[in-house]
């Protein structure tokens, strides 16, 4: 048995026990450690993915903790080991994966949302999608590691370079992952985020972050970038508004990337597209070499996942943190402990 946080209908959550079977063939039985709350989990929560998600679904898939039992055939993983889970299963037969884009895959299983997610105390999953951890790395910040690949794989999809000047809109955990991964990289780079308390701490990390509702943000891009715009906008904010602040404020031949979800169609100024030749590139999840470079960018430093965090509760707590989290922009990262990370570390 393991006890488990399940979306069960909009704005509901139980924590329930679930049956346990020992891992088949291929497969992997963790003890998650640490598991982070994503802006994805919280449209669940909302019911606006509820054609897409079988309930109760256990949820969680930005999550970190160690290997308990390894199924047969299972080769190069021990109980103990550190790890983090890239949380997709592809057919490898469909015509996205046979042009090797796998990650984006037509029957893609995303685990934690097609599929039972981390937030519970055993959880089985293929030995295909662990990612073997630093021993020195600190289990709560590498639950930071899937957002921080998320990133990495969208600054790479917008061909970010150095000395770029960019534009995030939406200072929410992934729009400031994309920002100090970008920073990285040698782009010079500002944020629109609507929550004074996320300003404040983009800022603490060391980036100009400017409130939309206070500045004229077009204004200060043109004044910034000597009437040029932008070399590239990332739009991280699911909002409207923030589509047309990362239009607005971009160059000629600048590139948007599109990273947020919308759940619905949203009207964007084609004309802009037009009169300035404007590209705009999709971003979807990420691939190993995204994952792994996140590992390292989190294990040097690089990306201070730690000052992400800001708050850590138990799973009987999962509940009231989700709707803490709806209620409040006053909040990061916050992540779920499973329990026992000291138990998994001796089994
Ligand atoms: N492409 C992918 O693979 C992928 C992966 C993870 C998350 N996402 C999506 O990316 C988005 C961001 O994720 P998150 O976890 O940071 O979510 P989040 O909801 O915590 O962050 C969004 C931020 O945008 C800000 N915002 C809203 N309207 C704005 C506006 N008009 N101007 C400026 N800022 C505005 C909000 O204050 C919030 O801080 C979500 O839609 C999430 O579902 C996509
Ligand atoms: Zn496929």
């Amino acid at each position: 048995m393991t006890l488990a946080v399940r979306y069960t209908s909009a704005r509901t959550l139980d924590i329930a026990p679930i049956e346990t079977s020992a891992p088949g063939p291929g497969e992997v039985e963790l003890a998650p450690a640490y598991v982070g709350i994503c802006g994805t989990d919280l449209h669940i929560f909302h019911g606006d993915m509820d054609a897409r998600v079988s309930t109760p679904a256990v949820l969680g898939h930005e999550m970190s903790g160690r290997v308990v039992r390894v199924g047969p055939d299972v080769e190069g993983w021990r109980p103990g080991d550190a790890v983090t889970v890239m949380p997709l299963r592809w057919d490898d037969s469909c015509p996205a994966c046979r042009s090797g884009h796998q990650h984006i895959c037509q029957h893609l299983d995303f685990i934690g949302i097609d599929s039972p997610g981390a937030m519970q105390q055993r959880w089985t999953v293929p030995a295909a999608t662990l990612v073997r951890l630093p021993g020195s790395l600190p289990l709560d910040r590498a639950a930071l590691v899937e957002p921080t690949a998320v990133a990495v794989h969208d600054v790479g999809r917008a061909g970010v370079r150095d000395g770029e000047k960019m534009v995030v809109v939406g200072g929410g955990p992934v729009g400031v992952l994309i920002a100090l991964v970008a920073r990285a990289t040698g782009a010079d780079v500002r944020v629109v985020e609507l929550s004074a308390h996320r300003r404040l701490l983009a800022e603490e990390l060391g980036l100009i972050a400017w409130d939309p509702t206070d500045v004229d943000v077009p204004d200060l891009v043109r004044h910034w970038t000597g009437d040029a715009g932008a070399d590239v906008a990332f739009e991280v904010s699911g909002a409207a508004g923030g589509v047309d602040t990362a239009v607005e404020v971009l160059g000629v031949r600048g590139r948007l990337c599109l990273v947020a979800i919308h759940p619905k169609p949203r009207e964007i100024n084609l004309h802009r597209f037009f009169w300035r030749e404007l590209t705009l590139v999709g971003a979807r999840l990420y691939d190993r070499s995204d994952f792994e470079q996140a590992v390292s960018l989190v294990a040097d430093g690089t990306v201070p996942a730690e000052r992400l965090i800001s708050k850590v509760v138990s799973l009987a707590e999962a509940p009231s943190a989700f709707e803490a989290l709806e209620a409040t922009g006053d909040v990061m990262k916050i992540l779920v402990e499973c329990g026992d990370e000291q138990q998994g570390a001796r089994a």
